[in-house]
């Protein structure tokens, strides 16, 4: 949530490279931008609302200089308008601030502010604005109008980050000190990065084709950033060197590479993430790279999003390779619940790896004396190094809002997981491994060949047709089609609008058929055996209230057109690998059902790439 970028250093480029790294964290929120640049006469400020291209259109008037400042914003306090747009400054232009996270102290800080003196106004509604007023006072009671030194910037910044509570990335300009950047970084991510000149970053996207090596700050850090130099401190104010490591992904990783948009990239990309995914970790007789070094009693997983589907499906797969019980919670009900009982093994998922609720969740089980293991796809998130373990996806960057390939990776990552712990439990034998490892090989060719296929796309053009002038919409499965059912609704709501559920199909008669009426569109994620019969039955029940039924169903299946409208073939793959099959054609139906409402699939309305608030 919130993405911030800033540089000290530059001589006359300040404000293009700010946009350029911008325009790469604008995936974490896109309600309003903004920039400040430090100048020899002052501090000057452009904001704008709405989507930063916006902002890239009206940068009259805002002047270049050493350092510079800039954010995208996804609201918490306060309407996505101009005022509330970050940066924000003292109301003496002293300062500039950037900020993502939460400032929970709100009300007092603003409490006292007021009481401090008649003068003090505000001039938005965020909690983010609050910090610049507090610096500029520390500021004052430190050097009064003089042009702070680096000591006397470093005393004011300390005394206003001990007055904040809460989670945040802070990034701060001082008027007359154009040499420098004040950050901090309390729960909430901050990357810095240095050549000749700084940079401080809320994610590695916009650092790529920039420089080669970063720094992941640590929780609590602090300091000063200066050109080619970081002058750093932890929370208890000893200096400290953070080690430089290489950045792990290309600048090419994050463009469009000549697709329309990345949702549908991201999507072709998947046959690509599984073999990487599986590279060197599973062959023939053994599961290699997954640090699990005991059987558990019990395994919790945590995750929210489209990555809780993935814990959901990594949940039939522990449960049936290796017999031992899986709890799948969202993260956000694990952190304020009390979970107690045996030698568990706690598995967090997230992509991105900075979702906070995941991330809190996590601490919560170390903190509960539980081991950890994340599949994550940024391996050197702060979940990543929180974790006691970490099993990365290797899908390569995800900047579609929509989870798409990640899904792919985090699936096939709980099937490693279940594998390691069949295993463990002398449930998983040589020859069962052989039967999946053969078949994992064949899949990403005959999910190429799928997502290639006339039938495929006649098929699409059929069923989003029976999606149009519709507001609500249902997925049903049943075991293991059931999380991609609920992951196709996800999907469909989150970039179309269309209302849409997933149900276990034997859940409906318990309700939801009730919703049924003439025209709504069932999606039924088939299945084979007595699983398929079973969603027949229901594709029936549907129909028979004026449903239009589109049925997901694996090749070769003589029965399906019977129970729907349109049916989609996908080819047959070996039964726990076939999940992924059909959740190609859930996400290209969202993606196709979104795009003839003229919906942004990359951006979503009210929704950003990552979660760093609760
Ligand atoms: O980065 P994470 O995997 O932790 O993100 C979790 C969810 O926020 C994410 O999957 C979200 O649900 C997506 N927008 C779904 O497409």
């Amino acid at each position: 949530m919130c993405g911030i970028f800033g540089i000290t250093g530059r001589d006359g480029d300040t404000i293009q490279i700010l946009l350029k790294g911008l325009t790469k964290v604008e995936y974490r929120g896109y309600d309003s931008s903004g920039i400040c640049i430090s100048t020899p006469t002052g501090l000057s400020l452009k904001r704008k609302e709405g989507m930063l291209d916006n902002l890239k259109q009206n940068l009259s008037g805002l002047q270049e200089g050493r350092s510079g400042i800039a954010h995208t914003r996804w609201a918490t306090h306060g309407p996505p308008t101009e005022m509330n747009a970050h940066p924000h400054c003292d109301p003496q232009n002293r300062v500039a601030v950037v900020h993502n996270g939460i400032i929970e102290n709100e009300v007092q800080l603003r409490q006292i502010l007021i009481e401090s003196g008649p003068e003090v106004c505000f001039s938005s509604d965020t909690d983010s604005e609050l910090v610049a007023h507090v610096l500029a006072e520390e500021l004052d009671a430190e050097c009064g109008n003089e042009v702070p030194t680096d000591e006397q910037l470093l005393a004011a910044w300390r005394r206003t980050l001990d007055r904040l509570d809460g989670s945040f990335s802070l990034g701060a300009l001082v008027n007359g000190r154009d040499d420098v950047i004040l950050f901090a970084r309390v729960f909430s991510p901050l990357i810095l990065a240095l050549n000749e000149a700084g940079y401080l970053a809320s994610d590695i996207s916009c650092l790529a084709g920039m420089v080669d090596k970063i720094s992941y700050i640590e929780d609590g850090d602090w300091g000063l950033l200066h050109p080619g130099r970081i002058e750093l401190y932890d929370k208890d104010g000893e200096a400290q060197i953070r080690e430089m490591k290489k950045l792990p992904w290309a600048e090419e990783d994050s463009e469009l590479g000549g697709w329309s948009t990345f949702m549908l990239k991201e999507i072709n990309e998947q046959p690509a993430v599984i073999r990487a995914c599986l590279h060197g970790r599973l062959s023939r007789d053994a599961v290699r790279g997954v640090k699990i070094s005991f059987k558990p009693d019990l395994v919790r997983i945590i995750a929210c999003g489209t990555a809780f589907h993935a814990g959901m499906m990594a949940r039939h797969y522990i449960e049936e390779l290796s017999g031992i019980p899986c709890i799948v919670d969202h993260a956000h009900e694990f952190r304020y619940g009390t979970p107690s009982g045996p030698k568990a093994l706690v598995l967090g998922i997230s992509q991105s790896g900075e979702t906070a609720d995941t991330l809190a969740g996590l601490i919560a089980a170390q903190e509960r004396g539980y081991p950890t293991l994340s599949i994550v796809n940024v391996e050197t998130s702060t979940i990543a190094r929180q974790s006691d373990a970490i099993l990365g996806i290797r899908a390569g960057p995800e900047i579609g809002v929509a989870s798409t390939k990640a899904f792919t990776g985090q699936v096939l990552g709980g099937l490693l997981v279940a594998l390691r712990l069949g295993r463990l439990a002398n449930k998983v034998h040589t020859e069962d491994l052989s039967n999946l490892n053969n078949a994992a090989r064949r899949l990403p060719n005959a999910m190429e060949r799928l997502l290639a296929s006339n039938q495929l796309e006649q098929g699409l053009k059929r069923a989003r047709r029976l999606f149009k002038g519709k507001e609500h919409a249902f997925y049903l499965g049943r075991n293991s089609s059931y999380p991609i059912a609920l992951e196709g609704a996800l999907k469909l709501k989150e970039i179309s609008y269309i209302h849409a559920e997933g149900y276990a199909g034997g859940e409906l008669k318990h309700g939801p058929l009730a919703l049924i009426e003439e025209g709504t569109p069932v999606v039924v994620v088939s299945s084979d055996g007595i699983i398929q019969q079973k969603l027949f039955g229901n594709a029936r029940e549907v129909a028979a209230r004026g449903a239009r039924v589109i049925m997901i169903a694996i090749e070769g299946d003589q029965e399906a057109a019977a129970h729907a409208d349109v049916v989609i073939y996908v080819p047959k793959t070996h039964k726990l690998l076939q999940p992924l099959m059909h959740n190609v054609v859930c996400q290209l139906l969202s993606y196709h059902v979104a795009r003839d409402r003229d919906c942004n699939v990359d951006r979503p309305r009210n929704l950003a790439k990552s979660v760093t608030v609760e």
